[in-house]
């Protein structure tokens, strides 16, 4: 069989990366940069000025590193979303100036299912039920009936959002994940509403509560552990109960905040009460880049072939 050799483009929030992978699923090359930003969360204009500043670099770091050529490239892959619009406008303009002077097919892919794809490929899991959690997204993701379904998602933020402003508000620095995750070893369970509707969970009142809870007084040390402990229950519930919905034997957990290893602890032992096995990609592989963009891409061409693009600039399957 031909191998072909796919250029993905990542950059739908605060990172963005260039990776190239082929079809046997080795990984020839991954290179991204991160922002970070001076204050608040992120802009969606500054993210797309980063973006647009390093694309162009990153393109010829990975093709240096991969020791391919451009004309050695089968395809180019864009994450089309979700994601901030202005990010994702640059990463769609990229991709497709790029396709067009080099002259090569493009494809654009989901970014939440490239996140589900890598990881399948990392871990040799075949079907999981996955738990996909980062700073933009919260998923319990699932291919079941011939297609990827959405068994449950946050209703407002993602649980990383939550982390991370809480972070920013109480002065622990952005991303807050890891600080919270530190201090929270410290601390001791105090009330804090657990919030899961139907499949779906909500994060924004739980952080309120949580910001709230400092502000009165209560150790931060106390309000990180019940932060995790309650976010962190909400999610795996929703995981258990798509689990047992789908009969599935494999549960993947996946997304920035997969780094925590309290969140890890708690899927793990829920999976194992399951007789389900646990996988959790590489870390490098856990956070946005482009490499799972790339993956995807190949997978999707294989059964769909590209995209179209027209002379009116627009995109069109
Ligand atoms: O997938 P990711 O790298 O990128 C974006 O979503 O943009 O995820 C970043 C998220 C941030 O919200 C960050 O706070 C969270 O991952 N994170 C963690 C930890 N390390 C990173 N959350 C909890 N515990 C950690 N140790």
């Amino acid at each position: 069989m031909i191998i072909l050799i796919c250029l993905g483009i990542e950059g739908t929030a605060e990172k963005t990366g260039v990776g190239i992978v082929d079809s046997d699923g080795n990984i020839l090359a991954m290179a991204g940069e991160q922002l970070f930003p001076e204050k608040g969360g992120i802009h969606p204009r500054i993210a797309a000025e980063h973006h647009g500043y390093w694309i162009p670099k990153l393109i010829p770091k990975a093709i240096d590193e991969a020791g391919i050529s451009y004309d050695d490239l089968d395809l180019i892959s864009f994450s089309q979303g979700p994601g901030l619009g202005p990010a994702l406008r640059i990463v769609a303009t990229s991709a497709r100036t790029l396709a067009l002077s080099l002259n090569k097919p493009i494809i654009g892919v989901n970014h939440c299912i490239g996140h589900v794809e890598v990881g399948k490929l990392d871990t040799g899991a075949v079907n999981p039920v996955t738990l996909y959690v980062s700073g933009g997204n919260s998923q319990v993701i699932s291919h079941e009936s011939g297609r990827y379904r959405i068994f449950g998602e946050t209703l407002d933020i993602a649980a990383g959002n939550c982390l991370d402003h809480f972070g920013r508000e109480t002065g622990l620095g952005h991303p807050g994940g890891p600080v919270i995750e530190k201090l929270a070893k410290k601390g001791s369970y105090v009330d804090l509403p657990y919030v899961v509707k139907g499949m779906d969970f909500s994060f924004s009142g739980l952080l309120s509560a949580a910001l709230r809870k400092v502000k009165k007084g209560t150790p931060i040390e106390d309000v990180c552990f019940s932060l995790q402990e309650t976010a962190f229950s909400m999610l795996v519930e929703v995981t258990e109960r798509a689990l047992s919905h789908t009969q599935k034997d494999e549960v993947m957990l996946c997304g920035g905040v997969s780094a925590n290893s309290r969140l890890r602890e708690m899927l793990k032992t829920m999976s194992e009460e399951h007789g389900a096995k646990f996988y959790m990609p590489e870390m490098k592989l856990c956070g946005d880049n482009g490499v799972m963009i790339a993956w995807l891409g190949l997978l999707m061409y294989n059964q769909f072939g590209p995209l179209d693009i027209r002379d009116t600039g627009i995109i069109q399957r």
